[in-house]
């Protein structure tokens, strides 16, 4: 169903809203076996940035990833590079990290026998050696996982056949890589835990038109909502959304990223909303079929040319109280939805062509999970 035709024989419509109206089936958010099917289908074979490179800054740095059932160890190693593990003692499945920190001797022991690991996950040294097989422990380790860094963040694949960072990225890394976010700072956090499905969390954040009635005090004085327009490049999609006030005085036919809100969804579960000078970052954690934890980011860049440093710095606390009120907008929207979700009157979703991004990305899940166009 993904548009092929040129732009230039699109309507203003087509080239806005890409993709006709749909239906989805209820059965899509609620069907614990499709669940768990999305769990190793989807979110076991993508690319995920999960922590930003600053918070394993220095050598010996740690921080433990716990999300959708793994748990998974990053290291900065001496020589600088990101160390990715799998968190579970190879002797008997303990859990070997919690939390972060920095990790003195670049060593840790397992809680239960003392097995011990180092910053690259490798067995150091096994008490009662000899009382082993020999051939086991012969290079043993708690498996790699592939990582990279790239845009500021630690992206993490659980799986060896998705392609590299920045060819699964597509379009959507070439347009972040514009902002230069290697220099950007995470100035604050928060995660927020929903009574509802992680597509529903998802598809509450790729339309524009809840806008006016859901933030109507907050973001639509804010945002020109009317006037998105849909870019969808699978398995991702994207948006560009015209700032009041401020992409009017922009140069016209200058780079969308300087003049507009840029909205990207990076398949399965992660949004980049990109102002000129700052974003917000925020990915839907899937708990269990009916709950997902956010956690949500803001990055800012330097100050923007001659404003002073504390002045910046009022500026990015002013725009993450605005992030957590629309948050919580949201939220509240979304964890009603939990009331309900059992109700024998929902039957399914109506998807209008303003919600293409929606379409597109159930689409894509279909696709993965084999299932043909979705229900
Ligand atoms: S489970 Fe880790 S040493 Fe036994
Ligand atoms: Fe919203």
């Amino acid at each position: 169903m993904t548009q092929t035709r040129p732009d230039t024989e699109l309507t203003t419509a087509e080239q806005q809203y890409p993709l006709p109206p749909s239906l989805l089936g209820k059965s899509v958010y609620t069907d614990p076996d499709r669940y768990r099917r999305e769990l190793t289908e989807i979110f076991h074979h993508a690319w995920f940035p999960v922590h930003p490179s600053s918070d394993v800054a220095r050598p010996r740095d740690y921080v433990v990833w716990d999300q959708i059932g793994q748990s998974i160890v990053i290291t900065r190693l001496p020589d600088g590079a990101v160390s990715a593990w799998h968190n579970v003692c190879q002797h008997r499945g303990a859990r070997l990290v919690n939390g972060s920190g920095n990790c003195g001797n670049a060593r840790f022991t397992c809680p239960w026998h003392g097995f011990v690991y180092g910053l690259d996950g490798v067995v150091a040294s096994v008490p009662l050696r000899g009382s082993f097989d020999a051939a086991e422990l012969d290079g043993l380790r708690a498996p790699a996982v592939r990582n990279q860094e790239w845009g500021g963040w630690i992206w993490l694949c659980l799986s060896d056949d998705v392609p590299p960072l920045l060819d699964y990225l597509g379009v959507i890394g070439e347009e972040l890589s514009g902002y230069g976010l290697e220099g950007f700072t995470t100035k604050f956090r928060t995660s927020v835990r929903l009574t509802a499905n992680w597509k529903i969390v998802v598809d509450g954040f790729n339309e524009t038109w809840h806008v006016p009635f859901t933030h109507k005090d907050t973001l639509a004085g804010l945002v020109m909502w009317r006037d998105a327009i849909l870019k969808i490049t699978p398995p991702h999609s994207w948006m560009t959304l015209p700032i009041r006030g401020f992409t009017d005085k922009a140069l016209r036919d200058g780079d969308h990223r300087a003049s507009h809100l840029c909205h990207y969804l990076v398949f399965p579960n992660t949004i980049f909303s990109c102002f000129p000078t700052h974003l917000q970052m925020w990915s839907a954690w899937p708990i269990s079929p009916g709950e997902t934890l956010l956690t949500a980011y803001e990055v800012v860049g330097p100050p923007p040319d001659g404003m002073p440093a504390d002045k910046w710095e009022r500026h990015n606390r002013r725009d993450w109280d605005q992030f957590l009120e629309v948050l919580g907008e949201d939220a509240e929207v979304i964890n009603g939805l939990a009331t309900v979700i059992g109700s024998l009157g929902f039957r399914r979703n109506m998807f209008s062509t303003a919600e293409s991004r929606l379409t597109a990305f159930h689409e894509e899940i279909a696709k993965r999970l084999g299932e043909g166009a979705p229900r």
